[in-house]
């Protein structure tokens, strides 16, 4: 991330999730009425112009973008219903769930971490809409490239109380070592059965010799947004990855899966780019 430069990926991403909010509800994938109102016009209207193109250029991505908020909902809800006392949203950007679940309203201590730029036009946008923000929820302002989340504690979180982490759409522009501490901090700070769900592209689509268009195109001008896209995971890896930092319990989502659960009806013929996925896990006690 650049500085003072709130976060171009994060635009783009509700801007996908505010375009596919807009479809009747047999036709869409994910539904997150709050995207539209937090995403800035000018970003909406270019993704509105430009997303068929978009999807011309690298078929797929926005399928897999709508996918995982769907299963990243269906996942928080899941934990809801078994109980927990802490969500953290690493990397929130425009993330509308702490303020789309009622669940969380009243029994979960909501935190959003994320680039302080980023977030301070974020928590402007909240403001328009709700007037004030919600108490419910803390605001972290962390680089996760510079930072640690040793910070969280300064800020409330307890690591006695169950959590779930929230890493959407974050990992492909951090370094090994922002992704190790970040995973370490979790372990090491987790009540039994707290979990994290993420998303990673596989690194071989980072390095191949004829990438896809969006890999292409992100790795040319992520020097100027500062967003570049430096990782990835070995595709069949994820499990060696996660329990040799401590994790169990650990579920990989392929874009096959997400396709299975979520593609049918209208949406069955529609494509879903196949070198992302989805993992949770859980921490070993
Ligand atoms: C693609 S957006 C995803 C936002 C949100 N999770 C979502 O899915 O809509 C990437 C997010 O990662 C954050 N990010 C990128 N690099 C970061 C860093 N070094 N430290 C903290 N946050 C970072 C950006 O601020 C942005 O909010």
């Amino acid at each position: 991330m650049k500085g003072e430069w709130s976060s171009v990926t994060a635009q783009g991403i509700a801007a996908i999730r505010a375009i596919e909010s807009s479809r009747p509800p047999e036709q869409r994938i994910c539904y997150d009425p709050l995207a539209r109102q937090l995403v800035s016009p000018v970003f909406y209207l270019l993704a509105k112009l430009f997303w068929r193109y978009g999807e011309w250029r690298a078929p797929g991505t926005t399928g897999f973008i709508v996918a995982r908020a769907r299963y990243i909902d269906d996942y928080l809800q899941t934990c809801l219903d078994g109980g927990i006392d802490q969500l953290v949203i690493l990397g929130a950007g425009l993330d509308s769930r702490a303020y789309r679940f009622e669940q969380l309203r009243e029994h979960v201590k909501v935190f959003e971490v994320d680039h302080p730029a980023t977030q301070q036009e974020k928590c402007k946008r909240l403001r328009r809409i709700f007037d004030e923000l919600p108490k419910y929820v803390t605001f972290v302002p962390i680089d996760f490239n510079e930072e640690s989340l040793e910070k969280l504690f300064d800020f409330g979180f307890d690591k006695q109380w169950k959590t779930l982490f929230i890493w959407e759409g974050v990992t492909y522009y951090l370094t090994a070592e922002a992704m190790d501490s970040t995973l370490e901090f979790v372990v090491r700070n987790s009540e039994e059965g707290s979990s994290i769900i993420f998303d990673y592209v596989h690194v071989s689509a980072l390095t191949a010799a004829h990438k896809r268009g969006e890999i292409a195109r992100m790795q040319r001008y992520g020097r100027f947004t500062g967003e570049q896209l430096i990782f990835g995971i070995e595709e069949g890896k994820v499990v060696e990855f996660l329990s040799q930092r401590g994790y169990t319990q650990i579920v990989n989502v392929t874009s096959e899966d997400l396709k299975r659960a979520y593609f049918t009806g209208v949406n069955q013929n529609r494509p879903i780019a196949p070198i992302y996925a989805i993992v949770h896990a859980t921490v070993k006690s």
